[in-house]
């Protein structure tokens, strides 16, 4: 597969794998996260489709598109683990988090979202949700939308 094939099937099972989820959490208490604010599309997405939720996005940049640049109390910059550390002493309870946190390098990307997955799990509402562009460890893993293949995007319970 060519990397734009690639690309526009990632793209695709994010905002489908999005949508999806902002129906499942309907009626779960708790703020959206977006991990990884990159140029800000899924933030974007995510403002647009739960309009009634605080969304929270890490980054270590502030590099997005001026159109979705967050609101600087929504936007927890540096890394991922003391912003985790951070982000829970709020005592927010998260119903939605969406990591795309990645360098493209497979090897390292499964080793971070591993190291991550303990710090993410102690800011989840118990019964919320969480979309992945990678494995993510102790969670229950739920099969998503029909439209996504199983191994291209990854769906999980807390
Ligand atoms: C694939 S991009 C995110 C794309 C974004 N969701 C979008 O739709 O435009 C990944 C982002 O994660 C950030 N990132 C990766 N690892 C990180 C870490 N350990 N701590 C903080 N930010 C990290 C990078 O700076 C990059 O902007």
């Amino acid at each position: 597969m060519s990397r734009l094939d690639s690309m526009l099937r990632r793209l695709a099972a994010q905002r489908d794998g999005l949508n999806w989820m902002a129906d499942q959490i309907t009626g779960i208490e708790g703020d959206v996260v977006d991990f990884g604010l990159g140029n800000g599309r899924t933030y974007d997405h995510l403002r647009e489709i739960l309009p009634d939720r605080r969304i929270w996005v890490m980054d270590r940049v502030l590099q997005c598109h001026p159109s979705c640049t967050p609101p600087a109390e929504d936007f927890l910059q540096g890394e991922a683990e003391p912003m985790l550390r951070k982000l829970r002493e709020t005592g927010v309870k998260i119903a939605l988090a969406h990591y795309d946190f990645g360098s493209g390098i497979k090897d390292n990307d499964v080793a971070e979202s591993a190291r991550l997955s303990p710090l993410i799990a102690a800011i989840m509402q118990p019964g919320g949700y969480l979309v992945s562009g990678q494995p993510l460890v102790g969670f229950e893993q739920i099969k998503g939308p029909d439209t996504i293949a199983p191994d291209r995007y990854l769906f999980y319970r807390a």
